[in-house]
């Protein structure tokens, strides 16, 4: 392998303020935890700050009392570095198809409180999930960052998820108006030679204007050497979070690549002297989240477990559970063969949420009950009838006729069944009392339950009623 250097500015992504703290410590930092070094996270000369979205949102009403809307409104009046958020495609930020209205809503607001950069993603790597949300991040005025979900399998000793797969995903999503390509490495699983060989193909194929950035966590060891390669091979922009919540289950360090780059053609322009004050503050959040039983020390180390068995440290975690509550965790090793035979007969879906929990759930089951499909989740049976949309691979049409026992199946864009649901949402929500504002109805559309609790409780505190009972079960009317 040959390694070139050109004059090219790299440019890091910070994920404090999101995917470091939901990786590392359940998305439990508090805004308040977030404002006194924003005006300094504002001076390094990030290409963006990823702040919103993701877990974030679900964890601010139901754990932190804090209105989702109203932190991304006061991050923005303190940050003029773009905010990234991470959208789920038709899925925003919940666990089921939402209509095209609400996508389209849902964009329009995140944009118009203060999102610039929106980086969206479908776990089954299917376009036409992305299609609305994308082309309402492009009408509303927000960059436009798609995203490529990083997997691997082999068929036949043939890595069926090889350049040819993802290029083509790529260009797909360029031509349906992506600015920014994101590369995402949600499990780990990427390694540094292989990811210097993609992001190749990638770079040779996109538009020069096309930016690539590079998503990884450095669960098994690998991350930092993964960006290496990837900014070796040319890619702009890469994930880092600041060392307090850096590593292990989260990004690679952010001191680290910036001293490493420094002075050589990838120079990233940041003043590591300039890091110092905000590491020390965030050093101060660590210890809190420490303290409060939130942040545990194993997700600071290495796991080499995806690495050997293929499956997201998470999901493993899930596995576990599943089988010491049948009362078979002898059964482990069994399970985790398994795995990768389920995800074969679905059309191989790469393993993210929430896919990962299908495909691990029916393996415990196939183990469990002795013979393979004799059960099957709901969840299963949806994945197999294309109700989450294409799978990458053919499926097994044995396995499918089984699972499916003459359910219908479908092939056109899962939300194209979905008729519009914003009006009856809001509806809806003025009937109970607790709307407010447009946003509002977002918020409940997307996590009902849990919203509707918050606004409870928001009533509550407007009323006057102590805050500490206000946090209770029983709500004053
Ligand atoms: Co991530």
């Amino acid at each position: 392998m040959e390694l070139k250097f050109d004059q090219r500015k790299v440019m890091l992504t910070e994920t404090i303020l999101r995917d470091a703290h939901q990786s590392q410590a359940a998305t439990r930092m508090r805004l308040d935890e977030m404002l006194p070094v924003l005006e300094q996270l504002d001076e390094i000369g990030y290409y963006s700050i990823e702040a919103w979205g993701g877990a974030t949102f679900d964890s601010c009403l139901r754990f932190l009392n804090e209105d989702p809307w109203e932190r991304l409104r006061l991050l923005k009046s303190h940050l003029k570095t773009p905010i990234q958020m991470l959208l789920r495609g038709q899925n925003l930020l919940g666990y089921r198809h939402y209509a095209d209205d609400v996508v389209e809503q849902f964009v329009a607001k995140s944009i118009e409180n203060g999102v610039g950069v929106v980086r969206v993603f479908d776990a089954l790597n299917d376009p036409r999930n992305l299609e609305v949300s994308m082309q309402a991040i492009k009408k509303y005025g927000g960059v436009c960052e798609a995203t490529i979900c990083y997997t691997s399998a082999e068929i036949e000793g043939r890595e069926v998820f090889d350049n040819d797969y993802f290029v083509n995903l790529a260009k797909q999503l360029e031509e349906m108006g992506a600015d920014n390509i994101c590369l995402k490495d949600m499990a780990n699983l990427l390694l540094p030679l292989r990811a210097y060989e993609l992001v190749k193909a990638l770079k040779a194929v996109l538009k020069p204007e096309t930016k690539i950035h590079v998503h990884t966590h450095n669960t098994t060891g690998t991350g930092d050497m993964v960006y290496l390669m990837c900014i070796l091979a040319g890619a702009d922009i890469v994930d880092t979070a600041l060392s307090p919540l850096g590593n292990g289950t989260s990004q690679p360090a952010t001191e680290p690549l910036v001293a490493t780059l420094k002075g050589t053609p990838y120079d990233t322009g940041i003043d590591i002297n300039k890091l110092l004050p905000i590491v020390k503050h965030f050093k101060t959040v660590e210890k809190r989240l420490k303290d409060d039983k939130i942040l545990n020390e194993k997700s600071k180390g290495i796991d080499v477990n995806t690495l050997l068995y293929q499956v997201p440290g998470g999901m493993l975690s899930n596995l576990i559970n599943q089988l010491e509550k049948a009362g078979k965790a002898d059964k482990l090793m069994e399970c985790l063969a398994e795995v990768p035979n389920v995800r074969r007969d679905c059309g191989y879906p790469p393993l993210v949420t929430p896919s990962s929990q299908i495909v691990g759930t029916q393996a415990v089951m196939n183990v469990v009950m002795g013979k393979r499909y004799k059960m099957v989740t709901k969840e299963t049976k949806d994945l197999f009838a294309g109700k989450y949309g294409t799978l990458p691979m053919p499926l097994n049409e044995e396995v499918a006729e089984i699972v499916l026992k003459g359910a219908d199946r479908i092939t056109c864009r899962p939300a194209d069944l979905l008729a519009p649901e914003y009006e009856e949402i809001k509806a809806k929500l003025i009937s109970l009392g607790y709307y407010e504002k447009e946003e509002d109805v977002l918020s409940y559309a997307v996590f009902e339950q849990v919203a509707e609790n918050f606004f409870k409780w928001r009533a509550a505190k407007k009323q006057g009623v102590d805050r500490d009972m206000a946090k209770g079960e029983v709500y004053p009317v």
